[in-house]
């Protein structure tokens, strides 16, 4: 017999039935609003991805929303029933004592749970097979696609341009036009990601290895990204930009770094000093990663800043090896302007 009461709360029985009517429709209620609360602050917090700005990352900007919509669902099937059959049978107001109906298989519904469940699979395959190859898919008709080196290091990275010019940290891309990046990293280093997200996805830079990211930028701006593997104790500060410029003024600057960078009057230095050095060390004030170095004669010393930064000394990688001598001469020209002025620490 259903809901047999104990004799003194039988007066209260129809009172009890109310709330449990009710209460399935609050807490159905408050999963929705905190549902509705979770959507907002993911997306609020920029959990969604930001809008593409290459074919290829529109492939994987289609895939995600795939996927998410199926996830959203499966998990509204579970935790909907679940919180319902927790309120709705929960051991307070029901017989302990009764047993409850035998039930021996449902063989439509186990034939449902397992045939939708393959078919969603499944759609989800077809779907990222499809999408899959325009990820990175530019280099077939990419003949004259300009081709930018890029090393992972700790924890920088180095572009080299094909006229000579390097840039650190910061990528210049001309817009719409195909780009080739032959992503690797020195043998002396470790393995990092290059990852910007509106461009599209990760590639590794692993040590002795090239991978090519090819992709056509289709929007100018400046688009923020990160190492996206774990390279050491200053991985999260390994940012990338990708900045994409109108093609003249790629071009002009392109043409500009290659001038200025042979006669030796570029900002390179500048760029080194703060993409490299900053990354560990700071002139003054509170000990960073690495020893300060506002009182490092070194710094006024090429020769000895220059071995440093090639070898590597105790726990500071060999962040300049491999640099041609006008990169090395870039830094070493900017250091001593920095000691001599005792100025700030640039950061
Ligand atoms: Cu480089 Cu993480």
């Amino acid at each position: 017999m259903p809901h047999a009461p104990r004799s003194s709360r039988a007066g209260h029985k129809a009172a009890n039935n109310d709330t449990l009517v009710r209460k399935p429709l609050a807490a159905f209620l408050s999963l929705a609003g905190g549902l509705v609360l979770a959507g907002t602050a993911a997306a609020g917090s920029g959990f969604e991805p930001q809008p593409p700005k290459t074919p290829g990352a529109e492939d994987i900007t289609d895939i995600y929303y795939f996927v998410a919509f199926f996830a959203a669902v499966v998990f509204l099937l579970v935790l909907v029933p679940l919180v319902l059959f927790v309120v709705r049978y929960r051991n307070r107001g029901h017989d302990q004592e009764r047993e409850g109906p035998q039930i021996r298989g449902n063989t439509r519904l186990e034939l449902a749970w397992t045939a939708v469940p393959v078919l969603i699979v499944a759609a989800i395959m077809a779907f990222v097979l499809i999408k899959a190859p325009g990820i990175n898919s530019e280099p077939a008709q990419a003949g004259d696609a300009l081709q930018i080196r890029v090393e992972g290091r700790r924890f920088y990275w180095r572009y080299v341009y094909p006229n000579g010019a390097v840039a650190i940290d910061r990528l210049r891309v001309p817009v719409d036009r195909p780009v080739n990046l032959e992503i690797t990293a020195p043998d002396s280093d470790v393995i990092h990601s290059y990852w910007i997200p509106e461009l599209g996805g990760k590639f590794d830079a692993v040590p002795g290895d090239t991978n090519d990211f090819s992709f056509r930028a289709t929007e100018v701006g400046v688009f923020p990204g990160n190492c996206g593997e774990f390279c050491g104790v200053q991985h999260a500060a390994m940012t990338a930009e990708a900045e994409v410029m109108p093609t003249e003024t790629f071009d002009g600057w392109l043409a500009r770094e290659g001038q200025t960078q042979a006669r030796g009057d570029s900002d390179l230095g500048e760029a080194q000093w703060k993409g490299v050095c900053l990354k560990c060390h700071r002139l003054q004030g509170e000990t960073y990663i690495g020893p300060n170095l506002g009182a490092n004669t070194t710094l006024r010393q090429p020769d000895a800043l220059e071995a440093i930064v090639r070898n590597g000394q105790g726990a500071m990688p060999p962040v300049g090896q491999g640099w041609s001598e006008r990169e090395m001469k870039a830094l070493t020209d900017y250091t001593r302007t920095l000691v001599s002025e005792g100025g700030g620490d640039g950061s």
